[in-house]
């Protein structure tokens, strides 16, 4: 299998802050790689810079052997890159169909029959096709984070970037998300997951890198990442969520 992802050197100031400092790793084609860190650790950022939306200082990107690094935000989800947001944004007066389809045409660039087609694969893969009609600020906490993911998948992305999509859901809400992104990942989609609430990631990453003021610490076997010092040291006394998956 070769790398869908390719990162390498990768770095951006904020003025004086750092959010990324010589980032290198590697996403194999068909795995899911897990990101965790401190808040203001860079993740977000990283996932700006990965997505085109913010320009980096230096270094390159690669997706699916393409140097995309100079590439634009559009061109670079139309070659098959796509990201769920940390706060979720939808349009809230419009249905969950018209916001899915909005992400199909805008995002994807498919119009028509292949963007509504879209639409209807993405609410289907995440369980929202009975809400279609639904204004989208009337939905559940659990169902706006399944919108916020078929938004992402209508545009028929490779690889998916999700921001804490898991963030403020209850124990019970994990397990549907937690098996959703595990039946992307095994469908073949690659997929890039930052996550603090750990042992939803590691029910899914097939690795996992942490980060720490824009510097990887470590990245590798989600175990052994989780006993590596450097990491141990970064979450002393931090709201790191260690539970075990129920
Ligand atoms: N557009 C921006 N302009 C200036 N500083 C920013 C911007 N985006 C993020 N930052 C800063 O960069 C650091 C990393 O932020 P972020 O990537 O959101 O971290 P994380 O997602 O790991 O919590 C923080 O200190 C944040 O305040
Ligand atoms: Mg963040």
């Amino acid at each position: 299998m070769s790398e869908m992802l390719e990162v390498r050197g990768l770095s951006k100031k904020f003025g004086n802050v750092v959010t990324a400092e010589n980032v290198t790793f590697d996403v194999r084609e068909g795995t899911a790689l897990g990101i965790v860190g401190p808040n203001g650790a860079g993740k977000s950022t990283l996932l700006s810079l990965i997505t085109g939306v913010l320009p980096s200082d230096s270094g390159t990107i690669t997706f699916d052997g393409q140097n995309i690094t100079s590439l634009s935000a559009a061109s670079r989800t139309k070659a098959g890159i796509a990201r769920s947001f940390q706060i979720p944004r939808p349009f809230v007066d419009m249905s969950v169909f018209e916001n899915v389809y909005v992400g199909a045409t805008f995002g994807g660039g498919f119009h028509g029959q292949v963007g509504y087609e879209a639409a209807v694969r993405a609410l289907e893969t995440t369980g929202l096709m009975h809400l279609s009609e639904k204004p989208a600020g009337q939905l559940r906490l659990l169902d706006r984070k399944r919108l916020e993911l078929a938004r992402a998948l209508a545009t028929n992305p490779r690889l998916i970037l999700l921001d804490e999509i898991a963030g403020g859901l209850t124990e019970k809400e994990l397990p549907p998300l937690i098996e959703l992104i595990r039946g992307l990942r095994d469908s073949g989609v690659t997929v890039v997951w930052i996550e603090h609430i750990v042992h939803a990631l590691t029910a899914v990453v097939d690795e996992l890198m942490c980060l720490a003021i824009g510097r990887v610490l470590a990245i590798g076997d989600p175990q052994e990442v989780m006993r590596s010092p450097e990491v141990i040291e970064v979450y002393l006394g931090s709201t790191f969520d260690l539970g075990e998956a129920s």
